[in-house]
């Protein structure tokens, strides 16, 4: 199959770790018989600073126009004092708002090889932890109604989290989908015991729930949620939340798993095109270091051949690449165990993953 990917490399490390999910996608294709066509568009700081905006209408054109979109990570201290809807930030939202990219799955998982990273206790995660979260991911708080006025202790600001039914049922059945073939526990975080928004969530979930007899359907205050994931996070498979507690608690669960530097995700809407990126940000301290751990990207890779190619077997390749690279103890800097020597590069970690896809 023939593929045109829309590549937003973005800032920072972005650049160094979409160039080693490219190598992995080439490498895959050519054994599979496949062929990608990457094209590079501006988004983010890079694009401010060529353009003037965060996200040129170019490349939202180019993104929905492509099969697949892989980013990188953007934004920077160069860009930090502009105004919000200049900040680089805003081309992200801006390409998932014109995708339509309402679902974001972000799995967190404890590799066996790099236990020793995780900062819990090892009976803690002896049980293992393999979370799925579904992050509502075009709705609430980063969309709704903001602004500034005046009132009487001077100047307010306000934004708005404003749930639909529509929302959170089509998402709260992608939770019950993906929980269907895994383990059949859906946690849907909330907060209900305060915010209306949550209690309209919390009805709408329960509806949906019923279509799922097979699955068991947990409600947990987001608070709790928090404390959980620390305490026995073996509990969660598959988790359901809000736009803005799922963007809190990935990142909670990420370090769980020993860095943010391992972890995945994909933005999906009712399309196949999607787009898919490393959780972490672009890392400005280590940004051109080559330093980066590049394998969140070249595992968002392995999920856009199985959520928009439907292509499980490259994926499951990829993934066994990483699987055998840490099994054999290769390890970049944040992954680094007290008892390892050297760190790998980035691109010396590409091409032991390179190396691994035979
Ligand atoms: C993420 C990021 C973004 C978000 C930022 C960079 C806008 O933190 O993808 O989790 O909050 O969604
Ligand atoms: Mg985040």
């Amino acid at each position: 199959m023939d593929f045109n990917i829309a590549l937003l490399k973005g800032d920072g490390i972005g650049p160094e770790i979409v160039d080693s999910a490219v190598a992995v996608l080439d490498k895959v294709a050519a054994k599979y018989g496949h062929k990608f066509t990457f094209t590079p568009y501006l988004a983010g700081g890079c694009a401010i600073d060529a353009t003037g905006i965060p996200l040129p209408e170019e490349t939202v054109k180019a993104c929905q126009a492509s099969d697949s979109v892989l980013l990188g990570a953007v934004g920077g201290p160069k860009w930090d004092t502009l105004p919000g809807h200049l900040r680089p930030e805003k081309a992200l939202l801006g390409v998932r708002h014109a995708l339509g990219l309402y679902t974001n799955i972000r799995p967190a998982k404890i590799y066996p090889a790099l236990k020793g990273a995780s900062p819990l206790r090892p009976d803690i995660i002896d049980n293992g932890v393999d979370i799925v979260m579904i992050r509502e991911l075009t709705g609430g708080i980063y969309f709704g109604e903001r602004g500034r006025r005046q009132g009487a202790g001077g100047e307010e600001a306000f934004d708005t989290e404003c749930y639909s039914e529509m929302e959170v049922e089509r998402i709260a059945r992608v939770a019950f989908e993906t929980a269907r073939k895994r383990g059949h526990v859906v946690t849907s975080i909330d907060k209900a015991n305060v915010l209306e928004s949550s209690r309209l969530w919390r009805e709408v979930v329960h509806r949906v729930a019923k279509d799922y007899p097979d699955c068991e359907c947990v409600d947990m205050l987001v608070d709790n949620a928090a404390m959980q994931l620390v305490k026995n996070p073996s509990q969660f498979d598959v988790v359901v939340t809000s736009n803005m507690f799922g963007d809190i608690l990935s990142d909670e669960s990420s370090q769980i798993t020993g860095s943010i530097g391992m972890l995945a995700s994909a933005s999906l809407g009712d399309t196949k095109c999607g787009m898919y990126e490393p959780i972490h940000g672009s890392a400005p301290d280590i940004a051109g270091q080559n330093k980066a751990n590049p394998i969140a990207t070249i595992l968002s890779a392995a999920m856009m051949f199985r959520y928009s190619f439907d292509l499980e077997d490259e994926a499951v390749c990829i993934e066994k690449a990483v699987d055998d690279v840490l099994e054999a103890g290769y390890r970049t800097a944040d992954i680094l165990g007290s008892s390892d020597t050297k760190p790998l590069s980035c691109t010396e970690m590409t091409k032991v993953i390179l190396d691994y896809i035979k």
